[in-house]
């Protein structure tokens, strides 16, 4: 496992020069599944504290954990996800971890989360009230565009999970743009950079950083496993795209 001097060699030229070195520069984590036993993310506590262990030594000083929502896999309910970052929140004390967890959730774009939707029970974050939201791996929703608009309708914004990830997308990157043109930020996982997901992904991650529409980076880390996966970052390359992206994540400290 890497220690600080990982950021320290990695992000050098840190934006303010009163910044701490070991600090990252987008400082909130936005996108995991470390609440254990929720859905496919860690399975325990221990595997929960590896994880916020080594965010917190790469500076991370927020992590916003996202458990997946679904009606089929992961039916979630408000309440069992905030007992769980309960859960979560006093072990960074008794630990003494140098960060904090909030949580709001990944919604997949079904009938579960409209239900959600009509009933205001969502879990959001910011204080612009962000959903971070998914779709379906083999295709999108037939009414994506209309659930988007519902969402804003109601008051929020939605933020689409690591959009590089939805390979039919990748032949047809003015659709994908267009959801911006309504609305929809992005929220880019740093593993794809990685090549975690595949030489395609992370060639549609640079596409998406070179349009510069990259609104939020994060994790999306499951279990320790990835962290291996997580410490091939940066290409200095990628960094400064990076660098150059509007990116939100630092807003949500407050
Ligand atoms: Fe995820």
């Amino acid at each position: 496992m890497l220690t600080k001097s990982f950021w320290q060699r990695f992000i050098p030229h840190a934006k303010s020069p009163d910044t701490k070195q070991n600090v990252c520069f987008w400082q909130v984590d936005l996108h995991s599944h470390l609440l254990p036993g929720l859905d496919d993310g860690v399975k325990s506590p221990e595997d929960t504290l590896i994880c916020l262990r080594q965010l917190a030594d790469w500076g991370i000083q927020k992590v916003i954990t996202t458990p997946h929502v679904s009606r089929d896999w992961y039916p979630n309910g408000t309440a069992a996800i905030r007992q769980g970052l309960a859960t979560v929140q006093e072990l960074i004390v008794q630990e003494q971890l140098p960060l904090t967890i909030e949580v709001a959730a990944e919604y997949l774009l079904d009938d579960f989360f409209l239900d959600f939707l009509n009933k205001n029970d969502i879990l959001f974050f910011g204080n612009k009230r962000y959903i971070l939201v998914e779709t379906g791996w083999s295709s999108p929703p037939l009414r994506l565009n209309d659930m988007l608009f519902r969402i804003q309708t109601h008051g929020y914004i939605p933020v689409l999970a690591h959009p590089e990830r939805y390979v039919y997308y990748h032949t047809d990157k003015a659709v994908l743009m267009r959801l911006r043109d309504i609305g929809c930020l992005f929220q880019l996982n740093w593993m794809s950079l990685c090549g975690r997901y595949g030489s395609h992904v992370e060639k549609q991650a640079r596409y998406l950083l070179n349009q510069h529409c990259i609104d939020f980076i994060g994790s999306d880390l499951h279990r320790p496993g990835d962290l291996k996966t997580m410490e091939r970052l940066f290409k200095p390359s990628d960094l400064k795209l990076l660098e150059e992206q509007p990116l939100l994540n630092a807003s949500l400290m407050i």
